[in-house]
């Protein structure tokens, strides 16, 4: 079996963080997306990866190299503007030849795995498998109505009436029998060759094609509010580590992980939380369910339930919660007593200040 990893979104729910960097690579416990997705590709025993890639897609080679570091081979195929999930099977035909694979979402977080799933696939070879979770709100997904046995009846790209709560999360295994469908269909109505049709396609020309059920943790990483909460559960599975300094007046309390290098003085770090590599705390708390990149400076501030990204510097503030920091960006005060804010906002940036 191959793997076709999709990395070519454009992350427009996610800036401002996608203007400057694929939305795939926003790291989670500090390890980007993608990553994740790979390390759940190559425990399903899936060393050839195809990973599509779009403008950004120099970033993402960058990120990923050859593979080698994650114990696969990657090959870039890149696309030339995002022209839907089923486009990218028909650009990856070369890569894929007329092999079994799978097809992952870059941004899309199973951390529990796969490996069932992907074992049933094998032994049963539908023509197409889909993963599903039950979900409160269909209406933004995929849509699969299934039989008492776990086969597909009919699949809807985003219905406003959905007839059933389960939704398509991002992982699809296929047979060489889908190529014949991706050339079959024509595009949605947003301009795009849906995968979800093309697995209708299958379904209405008499195809077998399963679903399984996922109900381990999962989640679309596709906005702000989503990474935390994807960040503070992987974060609860944390192992603790301590690879940095950390002086005798300072506190770790629960999981914590200090990278190498990492300097934590008069401080107190609440778990589960990370210090990334090369990052300062002075007379600071952090945490809980809080990450810091690399290179990062945090003096004299308090904040949980937040990610700040490689060289963040936060100083002197007292109360970040819910809070994503980009790379490289600066978090202060105006001084004591001064009374006012000063923001140098980027483009689709928000700030909540204390009322
Ligand atoms: C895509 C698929 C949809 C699926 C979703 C999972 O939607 O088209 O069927 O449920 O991913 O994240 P998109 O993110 O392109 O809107």
């Amino acid at each position: 079996m191959k793997a076709l990893v999709l990395a070519g979104g454009s992350g427009t729910r996610l800036r401002p963080f996608s203007y400057s960097m694929p939305k795939q690579l926003i790291p989670i416990a500090n390890t980007p997306v993608l990553v994740h997705v790979l390390n759940s590709v190559r425990e399903l025993g899936v060393t050839e990866v195809g990973v599509i890639v779009g403008n950004r897609g120099a970033e993402i080679e960058a990120a990923l190299g050859d593979g080698a570091r994650f114990g696969v081979r990657v090959v870039y195929i890149p696309q030339d503007a995002p022209r839907g999930l089923a486009h990218t099977v028909s650009i990856a035909r070369p890569f894929l030849g007329d092999d079994d694979f799978v097809m992952y979402l870059g941004d899309n977080m199973l951390p529990d795995g796969v490996v069932e799933i992907a074992e049933d696939f094998n032994r049963q070879r539908p023509a197409a498998q889909v993963v599903v979770h039950k979900v409160s709100d269909p209406r933004s997904f995929g849509v699969a109505e299934l039989g008492p046995d776990g086969e597909v009846l009919r699949l809807v790209e985003k219905p406003q009436q959905p007839r059933s709560d389960m939704a398509l999360i991002g992982v699809y295994f296929f047979t060489a029998a889908i190529h014949e469908a991706v050339a079959a269909i024509a595009p949605s109505a947003r301009g795009e060759l849906e995968i979800t049709d093309a697995i209708q396609w299958l379904v209405s020309s008499g195809a077998d094609v399963r679903a399984r059920i996922y109900d381990g943790y999962w989640k679309d990483t596709g906005k702000v509010e989503d990474v935390l909460e994807c960040n503070t559960h992987l974060l609860n599975g944390l192992t603790p580590r301590v690879d940095g300094q950390v002086d005798a007046d300072s506190v770790l309390v629960g999981r914590v992980v200090v990278e190498a290098g990492a300097r934590v003085v008069r401080s107190r770090v609440e778990g589960p939380a990370i210090i990334g590599a090369g990052t300062v705390l002075r007379d600071s708390h952090v945490g809980p369910h809080t990450s810091i990149g690399r290179d990062c400076t945090v003096i004299d501030s308090r904040l949980e339930g937040s990610i700040a990204l490689d060289e963040a510097t936060v100083t002197g503030v007292r109360g970040l919660r819910n809070s994503l920091i980009g790379r490289a960006a600066s978090v202060g005060t105006t001084g004591p007593g001064t009374g006012h804010h000063c923001l140098i906002v980027g483009d689709h940036t928000r700030v909540e200040v204390a009322a």
